[in-house]
């Protein structure tokens, strides 16, 4: 049984639709933790809810590398073989990534490479395009950068608000990360340059 670990900031719905296709069987695969940098992150209380072990680090203070470390220890001691992103509000270094090759996910609200970094729904909604979306990708050495697992598109509506739009892309980032991770749990890809081949 392949063993995932889920790093979080806030509030975890992505966490939770993950554990519910987990729950479901659709995910072959077992929550080993969930790591928080946040001690307040509101997803840490569905860990606890649904019976998740769940382990505060708390960033705040420490230099890149010795958070990297401390989170690297947490995951070999419950030996995790895929670590997934979940509104993880921290970039990770390169020594981090080296420890995990093509094992860590990331879960984007924008079509990438559009609107990388913070809050990609306002700038989404701002810009005026007419489609965004949500991404999921590996994750390498550069901010929401790495080849593209899966992708789904959503349409911005004329009487949307940032926040009703932010909810429909919520709602596909919640449909495709479980489909991404099975896919790559189970090595239905093959990853050439930059681009992840679906088998
Ligand atoms: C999501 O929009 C995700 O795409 C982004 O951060 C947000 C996390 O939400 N990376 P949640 O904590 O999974 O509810």
């Amino acid at each position: 049984m392949k063993r995932l670990a889920i790093l979080i900031s806030g509030r975890g719905s992505n966490f939770e639709a993950i554990a519910a296709s987990v729950a479901g069987g659709t995910i072959p695969a077992e929550i080993a933790v969930v790591i928080s940098n946040r001690p307040a992150a509101p997803g840490l209380e569905i860990a606890r809810r649904l019976g998740i072990l769940s382990v505060v680090i708390p960033s705040k203070g420490l230099d890149r590398e010795v958070y990297d470390r401390l989170v690297l220890d947490e995951l070999d001691r419950h030996q995790v073989d895929l670590v997934c992103l979940a509104g993880f509000m921290r970039l990770l270094s390169a020594q981090f990534i080296r420890h995990f090759p093509q094992r860590i996910l990331n879960i984007h609200p924008s079509l990438l490479p559009a609107f990388p970094g913070l809050d990609a729904q306002s700038q989404a909604f701002e810009h005026g395009v007419k489609i965004t979306g949500c991404t999921v990708h590996f994750v390498d050495e550069h901010l929401d950068a790495g080849p593209i697992i899966l992708q789904s598109a959503v349409p911005v509506l004329d009487n949307d608000t940032v926040e009703t739009l932010a909810g429909r892309i919520l709602a596909e980032e919640h449909r495709i990360y479980p489909r991404a991770i099975r896919i790559v749990l189970a090595g239905a890809y093959e990853v050439v340059g930059r681009r992840v081949i679906l088998s």
